[in-house]
């Protein structure tokens, strides 16, 4: 009885479920089907009609140009150094806390400034006495440590730069040999900055490149850069020589920048105190 009862109670539904179904799902397709149809012909319509300025092309196709100045391994969201300094060293280095080297305590770190900076980082990453490894923060990643430490040390006098391999400083026989080198091969653009090369004395355009660390400078000396030829051009040039003329203009480089930033310390004597 319940069967037979449900068969005739449910007829008209069904009807009309069946109607519905049969006018709106064809009806649905059809209103999608030109929609993407539209959608389709508006975004050719865009391509072909807007011109595309020669700055936007500029702009899309800079990433690859600059890629040898990115670190492959560098995480997207690599923190800078002062970053890494306030959210984690500053617990202690903010107030030398545990005996920590103080933040802008020249006095404190010139000793171990003295020690070098792979010693530094070593001690950074693994841990020393009381200072933690990572400062007690194993999510920063190395190159982070490395620029806590740089930004630390250098606002105490030190002149790091943070690396991960340590760039080991040029003897004055290689930096003689690379100033030579640098003549006869890079000087007639990175002397003037012509094609946008840049000049040896711009710190504003050096800072930049010299925190990359040596071994992105390296490569980009001798693979060439977005308009900087490869080996100055001198495909004769080994890769000691196109090394040394870059560890020469790095030593030039950094002595123009910390003469801009003992300028601007004149000018500006009044720096806010660290927290
Ligand atoms: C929990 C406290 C604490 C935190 C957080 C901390 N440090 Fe330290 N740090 C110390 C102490 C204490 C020392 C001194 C250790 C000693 O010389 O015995 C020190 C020393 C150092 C030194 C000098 C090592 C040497 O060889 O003289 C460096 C570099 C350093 N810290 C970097 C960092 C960095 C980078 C961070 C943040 C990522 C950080 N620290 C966070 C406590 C801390
Ligand atoms: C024909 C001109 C020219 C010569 C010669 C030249 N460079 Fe460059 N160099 C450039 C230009 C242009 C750039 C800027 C590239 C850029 O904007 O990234 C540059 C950039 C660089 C950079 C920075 C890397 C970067 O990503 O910007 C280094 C390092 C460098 N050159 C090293 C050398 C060395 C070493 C020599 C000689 C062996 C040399 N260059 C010779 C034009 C030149």
């Amino acid at each position: 009885m319940a069967e037979h009862h449900e068969m005739t109670k449910t007829t008209l539904k069904d009807f009309l479920y069946a109607t519905l179904g049969g006018l709106f799902a064809p009806l649905i397709a059809i209103i999608l089907i030109v929609m993407l149809v539209i959608g389709v012909q508006g975004r050719m319509g865009q391509d072909d009609s807007a011109p595309v300025s020669d700055k936007a092309v500029r702009d899309r196709i800079k990433p690859f140009g600059h890629s040898v100045a990115v670190d492959p391994n560098a995480p997207k969201v690599e923190r800078t150094g002062e970053q890494v300094y306030s959210e984690v060293c500053s617990g202690c280095h903010g107030s030398g806390a545990l005996g920590s080297p103080k933040f802008k305590d020249a006095g404190a770190w010139g000793k171990r400034n003295g020690q070098g900076y792979s010693t530094l980082l070593d001690h950074a990453l693994k841990g020393f006495n009381k200072m933690p490894a990572r400062g007690g923060d194993p999510d920063l990643t190395d190159m982070e440590v490395a620029r806590g430490i740089v930004y630390m040390t250098n606002a105490a006098g030190g002149n790091f730069s943070p690396a991960l391999k340590k760039d080991p400083e040029p003897s004055a026989a290689d930096l003689a040999r690379g100033k030579a080198v640098y003549a006869a091969n890079c000087a007639s653009c990175h002397d003037t900055g012509v094609t946008g090369a840049q000049k040896l004395t711009d710190a504003k355009a050096w800072a930049p490149l010299v925190k990359l660390g040596k071994d992105a400078l390296y490569e980009a000396a001798i693979k060439g850069s977005f308009g900087g030829p490869a080996r100055g051009g001198n495909e004769k040039l080994s890769d000691g020589d196109a090394k040394a003329a870059v560890d020469y203009m790095v030593d030039q480089a950094k002595a123009a920048i910390s003469a801009a930033d003992k300028a601007a310390a004149a000018k500006a004597p009044a720096k806010p105190a660290a927290k």
